[in-house]
C-alpha cells in the first residue's frame, strides 16, 4: 500500500468522465492494491470518501467509509470500494448540508443532496451491489459519484454565497458541526 497524491481543482482528471473498470481487473493484485491505497490515502487525508479521478486515474471507482473512532456523533460507515456505479435518487426532497472536498482544500459550502439513493455497482470482489443508502452515507456516495462524472460540489451548490474557508466557517458558521464526521466534515 502507498499513499497517493490527491490532485486539486484544475487537474483535468477532475473534469473528465471516468472509464468503467473491466471487472476482470478486480481479480488482479494491481487493482486490489490500488483500492487499498485509495483507502489509506482517504484515511490519511481525514476524508470519508475518495474517488479514483482524485488521484489522477480516470476509473469508475471510489472508496468511502467512516470508522467508529472518527465518527463522533455520526453512525460509523463500513469502509468499502464501489466500482462502476450507477446512483439513482430515491423519493425525498433534497437536503442542504455542509460539504468539503479533498481536491478543493480549505473550502466548505452548503450542497443540496437527495436524502436517499439507490446504488447499483460492483464491490471490490466483482460482486453485484444493489442497495438503498440514506443519510450521511447517501451524501458521500452522491459526492463521490459526481467525481466519476467530472462534477465537483461547487457545481451542485444552489447558492455560492455559503462558500467559506474552513477557519471562517468554524468561527462563524459551523459551531454545531465541529466533531469529525459531522456535517461539514470534508467529504472527499
Ligand atoms: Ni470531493
Amino acid at each position: 500500500m502507498a499513499t497517493l497524491e490527491i490532485v486539486r481543482l484544475g487537474h483535468p482528471a477532475l473534469r473528465s468522465p471516468a472509464e468503467p473498470v473491466d471487472p476482470e481487473r478486480l481479480a488482479t493484485a494491481e487493482l486490489q492494491e490500488l483500492i487499498d491505497s485509495l483507502v489509506e490515502t482517504m484515511r490519511d487525508a481525514g476524508g470519508v470518501g475518495l474517488a479514483a479521478p482524485q488521484v489522477g486515474l480516470p476509473l469508475q471507482l471510489f472508496v468511502y467509509g467512516l470508522e467508529a473512532d472518527e465518527a463522533g456523533d455520526e453512525d460509523p460507515i463500513p469502509v468499502r470500494a464501489v466500482v462502476n456505479p450507477m446512483v439513482e435518487p430515491e423519493a425525498g426532497e433534497p437536503v442542504q448540508e455542509w460539504e468539503g472536498c479533498l481536491s478543493i482544500p480549505g473550502l466548505r459550502g452548503l450542497v443540496p443532496r437527495f436524502p436517499a439513493v439507490r446504488l447499483h455497482a460492483l464491490d471490490r470482489y466483482g460482486d453485484r451491489v444493489d442497495e438503498r443508502i440514506e443519510g450521511f452515507a447517501a451524501r458521500v456516495v452522491q459526492h463521490e459519484f459526481d467525481h466519476l462524472n467530472g462534477v465537483v460540489f461547487l457545481d451542485r451548490m444552489g447558492d455560492l454565497r455559503s462558500l467559506a474557508f474552513e477557519e471562517e466557517w468554524a468561527r462563524y458558521l459551523g459551531e454545531e458541526a465541529e466533531e469529525p464526521g459531522g456535517v461539514g466534515e470534508p467529504v472527499g
